[in-house]
């Protein structure tokens, strides 16, 4: 008896040595930066959301065997892709070559009978294989090799650091090692396009975009998924008037404003997710933020989600940081490593507080490299110069023009390395003058503070708005000083190269350590331990000024 006796139709239309080919291709783990290809934004993207519509999820029983697994899928179609990994269970994620594929499948899946229990028949594509004989699998071996969806741990990346030859090779040893892979974007694209299912149900024709760190080029393993319901594709909307007499009209709802219409339909969307949505749980409605959000994890991917609407601006930021880190290799390896610098002296947090972002902290690796001499990368401004006529778009009275063609920008004639960029960095930071200007990518100077807000980062596009307006005095104190800290261990002897084997982490990995900030290089003593007291006190005044829900209060705009 073999697995072919499961809950789908068994027609095997494909002979199984193409299916193992694509299987053994499957597996090779690609750490290909598919992100930074250049092509522009808005083309990665839907190629990527039409992949994603040819896919399903499947839960599969752990000791699935993956030749078999294959040859009965392959009966609804070509695969693509096929991968597996661990989420609350094993899970496969299939690319079809063609849409029908999914038909076929969903139309030989079973809704299941469960006793004492009832299921709300929403039909989405994420299934479960289920064995009909499940006693069959005792003489199966276990043959699913499953692809890590998250990050290792800082103690295992400082080991693998310390392993490098210079501090160049080991930022771009750290970005390599934390990037999405190929398999994570796929997966990230699913759930959006699961997602869309969801929503379609009340909008057929609405699109639910990724942005933010899962597509701007410097997302992390394990970042949360970022979604916007795109509802400005729905027909009808720049219809004109038909010349006859008659022009008919929908009746729909009236509400007050356009923020009022945005948080009906969340409150609507949010609702359905809760209560049909497969593998979604702990669903938040956080409509009074300044941009509301759903907010909910997805279990069979294992990502946190938030869900916005009306959210067009915020798309052009992440594919204006994804431009910026196409353009030159030095841009990511600087942000990914400040980003996980800051992570491992909890500069940074997952949860929503005075802390500095993600977000804010990219602008800030940005602003430095438009300011070296020659600047690493172009201002905003200049890069509006350069935009062509298909490129000009003015969202909600804001100019979000830039150029798209990264072809168009010439590329820089600095020729710093990374270790000295890095030093320079913690340096610049460690002696801005925070306290009356504001950083501005826009024009690539920094201006006077608009306001009294501790650290001020212009919006680049809603140039009124502070993105770091969150952030507090004492988080941007712990900034700066860590800044000068990590400026200073860099500069210490036997910093910049490896001591030979056994020896203590060295460059980038001796900044990881938790102890950086107290100890110097070789463990030597720098200034006095800070009191337990005095951390304890820091950590309370911030978590006093954190205002959840507040302005700036989830991280969105
Ligand atoms: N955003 C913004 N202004 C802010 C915060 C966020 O415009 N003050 C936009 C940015 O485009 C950002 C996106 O919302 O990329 C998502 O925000 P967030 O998830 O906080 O940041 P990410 O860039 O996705 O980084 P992370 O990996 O921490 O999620
Ligand atoms: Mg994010």
């Amino acid at each position: 008896k073999s697995i072919d006796n499961l809950c789908f139709k068994s027609q095997s239309k494909h002979n199984t040595s193409s299916v193992a080919v694509k299987s053994e291709i499957a597996q090779r783990k690609d750490q290909t930066d598919t992100i930074a290809e250049r092509k522009p934004f808005y083309v990665l993207q839907e190629e990527r959301l039409e992949q994603a519509e040819r896919s399903v999820l499947i839960n599969c029983p752990p000791k699935t065997n993956e030749k078999k697994f294959l040859k009965h899928l392959s009966s609804h179609g070509e695969i693509n892709t096929c991968f597996f990994y661990e989420s609350f269970g094993t899970y496969a994620l299939v690319e079809f070559s063609k849409k029908e594929s999914i038909a076929s499948l969903q139309e030989w899946t079973i809704i299941p009978s469960i006793q004492h229990e009832a299921t709300v028949p929403f039909k989405s594509r994420l299934v479960s294989l289920k064995l009909n004989n499940p006693g069959d699998l005792s003489s199966v071996p276990s043959s699913i090799q499953c692809l890590r969806q998250s990050a290792i741990p800082i103690n295992e990346l400082v080991q693998r650091l310390s392993g490098a030859d210079t501090i160049d090779q080991q930022l771009y040893t750290l970005t390599e090692t934390y990037q999405l892979t190929e398999d994570n974007v796929r997966l990230r694209f699913l759930v959006c396009s699961l997602l869309k299912d969801i929503a379609a149900a009340y909008f057929p024709e609405c699109t639910v975009k990724l942005f933010g760190s899962s597509v701007n080029g410097f997302g992390k393993l394990g970042c949360d998924l970022d979604m916007f319901l795109d509802l400005d594709g729905i027909s009808g909307r720049k219809s004109k008037k038909t010349a006859g007499p008659f022009t008919l009209e929908y009746q729909m709802k009236r509400v007050s404003s356009e923020r009022a219409a945005t948080q009906k339909i969340l409150s609507v969307i949010g609702e359905c997710i809760d209560q049909f949505g497969p593998g979604c749980v702990g669903v938040q409605k956080i409509l009074n933020a300044r941009c509301p959000l759903v907010r909910f994890a997805h279990q069979p991917s294992g990502f946190q989600c938030d869900l916005t609407a009306n959210n067009r601006i915020a798309i052009k930021s992440s594919e204006l940081l994804y431009l910026y880190g196409s353009l030159d290799a030095r841009v990511r390896a600087l942000v990914f490593t400040v980003r996980c610098w800051a992570r491992a002296h909890a500069i940074t947090s997952s949860i929503p507080g005075a802390w500095i972002t993600n977000f804010s902290l990219a602008m800030m690796v940005i602003f430095f490299l438009q300011k070296r001499d020659p600047p690493i990368i172009p201002t905003l401004d200049q890069l509006k110069g350069l935009a062509g006529p298909t490129d000009k778009q003015l969202i909600e009275g804001h100019d979000c023009t830039f150029v798209s063609n990264i072809n168009r920008i010439n590329t820089t004639e600095n020729t710093e390395t990374l270790e000295q960029l890095l030093k320079e960095f913690f340096e610049f930071y460690g002696n801005f003058s925070f306290s009356k200007m504001s950083i501005n990518i826009r024009k690539g100077k920094e201006q006077s503070k608009p306001d009294v807000s501790p650290l001020h980062i212009q919006n680049p596009f809603e140039q009124p708005l502070n993105v770091s307006k969150n952030v507090n005095q004492t988080q941007l104190e712990r900034f700066v000083s860590l800044a000068r800290d990590s400026a200073w261990i860099l500069q210490q002897d036997g910093m910049s190269h490896p001591l030979g084997a056994g020896a203590q982490p060295w460059g980038l990995a001796a900044l990881l350590l938790p102890s950086a900030s107290q100890t110097g290089g070789k463990g030597k003593k720098r200034r006095k331990r800070e009191p337990a007291s005095e951390r304890i006190k820091s950590l309370l005044e911030s978590l006093k000024n954190n205002k959840p829900n507040s302005a700036n209060g989830n991280g969105k705009r």
